[in-house]
């Protein structure tokens, strides 16, 4: 029997800038090592302002940069009615986090996107993928950097969690 697919939500505050660049280097990543049958990825907002919208430019260009496509997304935002659909939820920031425990999602789904870097023995010590909405073009480049290393330690966590 093949294993069951792991449903995995990347979750920030507008589902525009951080959790699509989460989303898409997951795919990417678990693709390079040929692991995509184990997971579904996808990416939600605690907000509801851009359901609906792309991704934000800023966003779409350090992807495409790293010769990744991010013009499909489309914003979404987990609600109490669909919060249940994923094994794991993972926040970008502690307040992610608290607005998904204020949602009644059950506190062992919810893991920091940092948590699995080096030497983090705690979630509340986890670092923040820092919003980068309100800043400049290196904000984004600093996001996509982190989620890129943040993301290998969160897969390889999975993987020998769920072997
Ligand atoms: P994200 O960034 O949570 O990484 O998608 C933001 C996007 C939009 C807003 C804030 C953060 N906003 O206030 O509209």
């Amino acid at each position: 029997m093949s294993k069951p697919t792991l449903r995995i939500l990347f979750v920030c505050l507008g589902n525009i800038c951080r959790s699509p660049l989460a989303e898409i280097i997951a795919k990417h990543i678990a693709n390079e090592r040929n692991i995509s049958q184990l997971f579904h990825f996808e990416s939600a907002g605690t907000g509801d302002w851009h359901i609906g919208a792309q991704a934000d430019p800023r966003s779409i260009a350090i992807a495409q940069q790293h010769g990744l496509d991010l013009k499909k997304h489309c914003a979404q935002q987990v609600t109490t009615h669909n919060v249940h659909h994923w094994d794991y939820l993972i926040a970008m920031d502690h307040e992610n986090r608290i607005n998904l425990l204020a949602m009644g999602v059950p506190k062992h789904k919810i893991l920091m996107m940092r948590q699995f870097e080096e030497n983090i023995h705690d979630i509340n010590d986890a670092q923040t993928v820092s919003d980068p909405y309100y800043g400049g073009e290196n904000g984004f480049k600093d996001a996509y950097k982190v989620l890129n290393h943040s993301t290998t330690c969160l897969l390889d966590e999975l993987l020998e969690k769920h072997p």
